[in-house]
């Protein structure tokens, strides 16, 4: 059993009806600590509560059906919870919005952009906002992870506006984290969660992909180091890759490359070589 959360103290998980948010839930509610399940599909959350209360017990998990995307919804929420149970020892702002309607390019609706950053960049500063006073008013040791993902750490083309989101995401987790550790008598910790290839939803397993269970464990461990990057690998994608990935980004702004050189024609034979070496480092 992880020792990371106390028994019986609180977790929030926005995105709780399903894949990764839902693995996190189980995985807490085995720990011995109160679920607070947070998603928008209702009938979705409602069959996920009843498997959580299964492990649980009904009185220690609380579904609410809440849009990650409403400030004034997500306030209430941490209100409520605040009343029923006390502040969070761990909040993971984890749901998030894909997109729909757009084929994913540069010109999509701006409907998509705006839904996007509502949900992917406004859910977690939502959520941070509704609940972080109580959490730094309680005093007691208490994480914030909010899942991020490697489209908005290398971005590859096909889907700007959530590459976008997702890299807006990894900015803000970057500066809550330095704000918390050096706010005084702050107790929270803030960390990103950077799932790899992940079969979630209502997909079938694929070759390849990593199952929800094995992100959570892969995260569990890395809270336990303190860390605050938790960038998982996936059955296809080992971390050395992932490092040189990231490192080949940044290598285009220091060496002044094309933008997204790793897939421009005159550059893309000069990545599969780097991807060959041993990592500069
Ligand atoms: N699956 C992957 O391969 C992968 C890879 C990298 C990052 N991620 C990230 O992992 C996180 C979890 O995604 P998942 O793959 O488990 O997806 P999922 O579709 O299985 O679960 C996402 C959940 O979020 C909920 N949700 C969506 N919008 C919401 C809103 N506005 N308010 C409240 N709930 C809302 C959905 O109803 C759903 O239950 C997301 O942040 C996603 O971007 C996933």
């Amino acid at each position: 059993m992880s020792s990371l959360f106390p028994q019986n103290s609180i977790a929030v998980i926005t995105g709780a009806a399903s894949g990764i948010g839902r693995a996190a839930a189980r995985n807490f509610a085995r720990d011995g600590m109160k679920i607070v399940m947070v998603d928008s599909n209702e009938q979705k959350l409602l069959a996920a509560r009843d498997e959580i209360a299964g492990i649980a017990g009904a009185a220690n998990v609380s579904a609410e059906i809440v849009d990650v995307a409403s400030a004034e919804a997500m306030s209430s929420l941490a209100a409520k919870v605040q009343a029923a149970w006390g502040s969070p020892s761990l909040l993971m702002n984890n749901a998030a919005a894909f997109v729909s309607g757009g084929k994913g390019g540069i010109l999509d609706p701006l409907t998509n952009w705006q839904m996007l950053f509502d949900v992917n960049v406004f859910g977690p500063i939502n959520g941070v906002m509704a609940f972080l006073p109580g959490m730094l008013e309680a005093g007691t040791p208490a994480k914030i992870v909010n899942t991020g993902s490697k489209q908005g750490l290398t971005n590859p083309p096909g889907n700007p506006a959530y590459n976008t989101t997702k890299a807006a995401l990894n900015a803000y987790t970057q500066n809550l984290a330095h704000d918390l550790r050096n706010r005084p008598g702050a107790n929270v910790s803030a960390h990103l969660l950077v799932p790899g290839w992940t079969t979630t939803g209502d997909s079938e397993p694929k070759q390849g992909a990593w199952m929800p269970e094995q992100v959570i464990a892969f995260m569990v461990e890395a809270l336990g180091r303190d860390e605050f990057f938790i960038i998982c690998p996936d059955g296809e994608t080992s971390s050395e890759m992932d490092r040189k990935r990231i490192l080949w980004n940044a290598l285009d702004i220091v060496k002044n490359r094309p933008a997204l050189s790793r897939w421009h024609p005159k550059h893309k034979d000069a990545f599969a070589e780097f991807m060959k070496q041993d990592l500069p480092l």
